[in-house]
C-alpha cells in the first residue's frame, strides 16, 4: 500500500507516553488512511435507538466519502445500509435525519423497503431479479440502545463491550427517551485531537469553570479508585464523597466498580458523584427536565459515564442523557454531534427548556473546540515535537495506544 507509506513511517516513529508524530495529526495521507482504512476496521458509535424511534425513522452517518443509513423497520428492528442505490449508485437519503415509509432513490425512483429489499424498479429487463438488488447491509450492533456500526468486512469482537455497557445503561431505558436537542459542531482540528482533548481534565480547572462546578474534575482522567492515577493525584475528598454515595447507589441497584479499557478492549464505564450538590449535568446543577428517567423517583447526585474508542462518550443523568459522536471531515475538520435525550413524555416548555438542557455541554463544547483548534494549529507548525503526557492524561494515552495498535493492524491487513 504505497499510498500509505508515510503513515506507516509515522506509526513506527510513535513514542510511548508521547503525542503522535506531526504527520498523523495534520497530513492528508493520514486523514485518508484514517477514514478509508483504520476507522473502517473498528466499531463506530453512530446514534441511539431514540434517534430512530419509530418505524421509518432514519439517521444518516457519514465519514469521509462514506454514508450509511441507520433505519428502523416495520418490525422495529434497527438496521444499517450503505446509502448508495443499487441502480446507478446515487445517494438515497439526502437529509441527515427523517422519516419515510419507504426509501426512494431521488434519481430514478428505485424504491426500497425499510428492511432494504428492493420493491420497485421500472423498465428493467425481464430477467432482472429484484431480490438481487436490495440495499447492501452494514454491520450494526445495538448495545443497550447505543447503535454501533462497522463499515469493514471483518468487524472486531464486541461481546465484552456489550456485557459491560448494556446492563449498566439498561436502567436508563434509551428506547423510552426522545431526542430533544441535537447540535452539530464542526471543529477546526483533527479528529484525534478532539478525542485526546475529551480524554483528560488536565485542562478543566482553567478551561471549564462551568463544567467543574457541576462535575468536579475526578473521573475524567484525573483519578478514580483503581485506575492507577489516584496514587499520584490527591483525590481523598472525592473518595470520601463516593464512599458516602455508594450505599444509596446499592439501594438503587446501580453501584458498580469502575471498568477501564480492559486489556485489548475499547470501553470505560464509571459512575461519578456530581459536585456541589448538583443533581444533573446542567449549567446550574438543577434538574434539566422535570420528568425523571430510569429507576429514579427523585433527583440523584450522580451520573453514569461511558466512553468508547475511537469516537464517542455519553453521560446518563437522572433526568436526561447526553451523547457525543465524532467523525472526521477533513485532516483539520471534525464533526462533533451532541444529542440531548429526555423522557419521551416530557413536554418542551413545561418539563424542560431546550436551551437550559443543552447549556452546560454546549458551553463546554465551545471551549473544547477552541482548545482542539489551537492544539491543531500548533502541531501544524515546524516547531512541533511530540510531547509527554501528564499522569492525569492516562486516558489520552489509552486512546493514542488504541489508535496506533489498530492503525498498524489495519495497515498490515490492507497491505496483505
Ligand atoms: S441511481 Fe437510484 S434509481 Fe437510479
Ligand atoms: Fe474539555
Amino acid at each position: 500500500m504505497s499510498r500509505f507509506e508515510p503513515v506507516s513511517g509515522w506509526l513506527q516513529q510513535d513514542r510511548k507516553g508521547h503525542t503522535l508524530p506531526q504527520g498523523l495529526y495534520v497530513s492528508e495521507e493520514a486523514f485518508h488512511f484514517d477514514a478509508e482504512v483504520m476507522l473502517k476496521s473498528v466499531w463506530l458509535y453512530a446514534c441511539t435507538v431514540a434517534h430512530v424511534k419509530s418505524p421509518g425513522d432514519f439517521f444518516v452517518f457519514e465519514m469521509g466519502s462514506n454514508s450509511i443509513i441507520v433505519v428502523r423497520g416495520k418490525d422495529y428492528e434497527v438496521r444499517a445500509f450503505w446509502n448508495s442505490c443499487r441502480h446507478r449508485g446515487s445517494k438515497i437519503c439526502l437529509e441527515q435525519r427523517g422519516r419515510a415509509a419507504r426509501l426512494t432513490c431521488p434519481y430514478h425512483q428505485w424504491t426500497y423497503g425499510l428492511d432494504g429489499a428492493l420493491l420497485a424498479a421500472r423498465s428493467m429487463t425481464e430477467d432482472f431479479d429484484k431480490r438481487d438488488h436490495g440495499l447492501s447491509p452494514v454491520a450494526l450492533e445495538n448495545i443497550g440502545g447505543l447503535i454501533f456500526i462497522c463499515m469493514g468486512d471483518n468487524p472486531p469482537p464486541i461481546d465484552r463491550v456489550r456485557a459491560d455497557i448494556a446492563e449498566q445503561i439498561a436502567v436508563y431505558d434509551l428506547a423510552k427517551l426522545k431526542v430533544a436537542v441535537q447540535d452539530n459542531l464542526i471543529e477546526d482540528a483533527n479528529w484525534k485531537l478532539v478525542m485526546e482533548n475529551n480524554r483528560e481534565c488536565y485542562h478543566c480547572d482553567a478551561g471549564h469553570p462551568e463544567l467543574i462546578g457541576v462535575l468536579g474534575t475526578y473521573g475524567f482522567g484525573k483519578g478514580l479508585p483503581d485506575d492507577g492515577v489516584d496514587d499520584v493525584v490527591d483525590d481523598s475528598a472525592y473518595d470520601a464523597l463516593v464512599a458516602a454515595k455508594r450505599e444509596e447507589w446499592r439501594g438503587l441497584g446501580i453501584d458498580r466498580d469502575l471498568i477501564e479499557f480492559p486489556e485489548g478492549w475499547w470501553h470505560r464505564v464509571a459512575r461519578l458523584a456530581l459536585a456541589n450538590g448538583a443533581v444533573t449535568q446542567s449549567i446550574d446543577g438543577k434538574l434539566a427536565c422535570q420528568k425523571l428517567i430510569g429507576p429514579f423517583t427523585q433527583p440523584e447526585t450522580s451520573s453514569l459515564s461511558v466512553w468508547t474508542q475511537p469516537n464517542s462518550w455519553h453521560h446518563f443523568c437522572c433526568d436526561h442523557v447526553v451523547t457525543f459522536s465524532l467523525t472526521p471531515l477533513a485532516a483539520d475538520k471534525t464533526l462533533l454531534r451532541t444529542s440531548w435525550l429526555v423522557h419521551e413524555d416530557a413536554v418542551e416548555g413545561v418539563d424542560y427548556d431546550p436551551d437550559h438542557l443543552a447549556a452546560l455541554w454546549r458551553t463546554t463544547n465551545r471551549q473544547d473546540c477552541h482548545f482542539s483548534s489551537i492544539n491543531h494549529q500548533g502541531i501544524a507548525s515546524d516547531g512541533y515535537r511530540p510531547g509527554p503526557y501528564a499522569v492525569e492524561e492516562k486516558l489520552v494515552e489509552d486512546f493514542k495506544d488504541f489508535y496506533v495498535d489498530r492503525a498498524k493492524a489495519a495497515l498490515e491487513q490492507a497491505s496483505a
